[in-house]
Parts: C-alpha cells; structure tokens; sequence
C-alpha cells in the first residue's frame, strides 16, 4: 500500500481556540492509525504553506496534546488572497510535498481560502474554528463552550463584589459579529441585562431597567459583546483602526462606553471589566475535546471517502458534512429563542 499512500496536510488558521489540539491529535491518529496516511503539518496558518513551513505529524508528536490550549502548529491571519503570488505558492507545496488533501481548521476566513482551494481542483475538508460560535451550517463549533465556561466563571466572580459593594458590574465579552458568548454565559450567570451584535440598544432603556432593578436588588450585572452598538451609533466602537490582513478591524471599548454612560446616567456606582483573551486562551473543557475529537476524526473519514469541498459540522447529535460554500456564506447569529430565554431574567 506504500506506494499509494496518501499524503495529507493539516493547518490551524485565523484565532487560536481550545481544543484546536485535539482536533490535530485526532486527524493525525484516524489518518495513520486507521488509514495508514502520512500526515503533514503546516506551520502559523496559510503564512506556512505560502512559505513551505511543514513538518511530519505522528501518532507520537501528537502524544500529550489533547487538553493543551493553543495550537501546536501555530497559527497566523495571513490572508493568501491578497497577492495572487501566494496563492500560487500554496498550489505549488501542494505539488511539492505531494499533498493529496488538506485539513484545514479555521474560521470563515481560513475556510474561504479552503473553498478557494477546492474550487481549484483541490481535495479540502474543513473543520470550523471559533470561539464566537458564529460559523453557519454547525449547531456548535469547539472552544465556544470552554469560552462560555471561562466567562461564567469570571461572572460569577464579578456578582459577588458587585453586590457587597452595591455596584453595576460591565463586563466585555468577545462577539464580533454574534452574541453567542455573550447570550449563553449571560443565561448561565443570571446576567441582568446583555447587549449584543444583533439587537442594536438604547442606553436610555438599559438603564431605566436597571434603575427599576436597584429598588429592589442593589447591584447588576451588565454582559456586552464587544460588537454591540448603541441605536444611534453607525460603526463599532474600536480598540484601534488598523485593519488584518482579512480587513478585520479590532473591537473593543463598546463596554467602557456602556458603563461610563450608566453612572452618568443612573448615579451607581459601576465598574468595568474587558475579559479579552482569556477567553480564547487555557484548557479545553470536556464538551470541547470530544467535538474537538469527532470533528477530527469525521474530517479525516471524509477525506477517505472521496468527499471534496466540504466542512464537517455538528448537527443535532450527529457529525454531518456541509458544503464548504454553505459554511462562509455568511455568520451565524444569535438564535432569538436563546436571547429571549436570557431576557426573562432582566
Ligand atoms: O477569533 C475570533 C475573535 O476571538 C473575535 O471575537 C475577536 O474580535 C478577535 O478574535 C480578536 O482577535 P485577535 O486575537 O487578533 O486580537
């Protein structure tokens, strides 16, 4: 069979996740250890395959990885579609390294470039990447639950001084385009008011509804994805105007504003707190290792199979796969079910 022997890449792009190991770990044990493929890792995203930055994956080197944080492989957000140069470099350590398929793990844009690869002729499986559960086509993707974890974790620490010291508690969550973080760790913690993304706010409103809550109780918590926007602002608020390679701005700074404008307005005492990236970094929690897990194995079943072009999602109970095209056309947002779930508690 070693003549055939299949050849497989393998890549984490865009953020970096928990239990993006896990995955690496998984399709490196399904490929050799059920398929007998060589597998091949590709170094900090697409910038590692635009330079040739590759090393040989074994069941061994994958040894002890499952609950790290991070990834192995490193990861950048290096976008090959800005110059058609790279582009062409990925097709040619595609030919190079003999590579018959490539795994890569990512976000919306690490998987356009997926698609791009795919549409050139290319055998590609994506496996769906982010904290901010905002990837169309998957129910979950891996990292998000660890991140609700951490952030109810940092909520239920922030409730307990909010309330000894009678204050308003803001707490800024990741959520560039959905309040997925936001809305579930907010149901999780009690949350007295969540702002996100998809419901632009009235400051005035939130804060009414907060002063009619501290007659009764003396403190709130107020959870803020950091791509809310108050109704009469046009664009996000920004923790600096320089733009990735993807033309992503970064967020930051909607909470600060939140909460200066509450104690302007209702005279609490509130303080503000911005979680950033302890939300991505640290251990994955079980839920996540084993979709971790599934999605890496079902990504390397699929390449087995013949499947082309596509992206393994969780559905339900069951691992499907999804046109890859499906997935990047556009994000996922908050299913209103759940926010009217977490606003029956404000
Ligand atoms: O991976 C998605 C995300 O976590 C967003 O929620 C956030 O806006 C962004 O990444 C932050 O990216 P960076 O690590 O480049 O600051």
């Amino acid at each position: 069979m070693s003549d055939e022997k299949k050849k497989i890449g393998i890549l984490t792009g865009g953020g970096d996740c928990p239990g993006l190991n896990a995955v690496i770990r998984a399709v490196v044990r399904r490929a050799v250890q059920t398929y007998d493929y060589d597998v091949f890792g590709f170094k900090d995203g697409w910038k590692g395959v635009i330079e040739g930055w590759v090393e040989p994956l074994s069941s061994l080197s994958v040894g002890g990885i499952l609950r790290r944080g991070g990834t192995i492989l490193g990861t950048s957000r290096t976008n090959p579609r800005k110059k058609p140069e790279d582009l062409d470099r990925i097709m040619f350590h595609m030919k190079k390294y003999q590579l018959d398929a490539l795994i890569p793990i990512g976000g919306d844009d690490t998987l356009g470039v997926a698609l791009w690869m795919h549409e050139k002729g290319f055998q590609v499986i994506g496996v769906p990447k982010t904290i901010d559960n905002d990837i169309k086509g998957t129910d979950y993707t891996f990292g998000f639950n660890t991140a609700v974890e951490t952030v109810t974790e940092a909520l239920d620490r922030l409730q307990t001084t909010a309330e000894s010291h009678h204050r308003i508690m803001v707490v800024e969550v990741m959520g560039r385009h959905a309040g997925w973080i936001a809305t579930m760790s907010g149901i999780a913690s009690g949350a007295d008011e969540i702002l996100i993304p998809e419901m632009p706010f009235d400051i005035h409103g939130v804060c009414e509804k907060l002063l009619v809550r501290h007659k009764r109780r003396k403190f709130s918590l107020v959870v803020v994805a950091e791509g809310a926007l108050p109704k009469d602002k046009p664009s996000n608020f920004l923790a600096s105007d320089q733009t990735d390679a993807f033309g992503h701005v970064r967020l930051g700074g909607v909470g600060q504003w939140v909460a200066d404008q509450i104690e302007k307005i209702t005279g609490c005492e509130t303080r503000y707190t911005n979680l950033g990236h302890t939300q991505r970094g640290g251990t994955p929690t079980a839920y996540d290792r084993i979709l971790s897990t599934r999605f890496g194995v079902a990504a390397v079943d699929a390449v087995a199979k013949g499947e082309r072009g596509k992206m393994v999602a969780l559905r339900s109970e069951h691992i499907i796969l999804i046109p890859l095209a499906d997935a990047v056309l556009e994000n996922k947002v908050v299913d209103p079910h759940f926010y009217e779930i977490a606003s029956l508690f404000f």
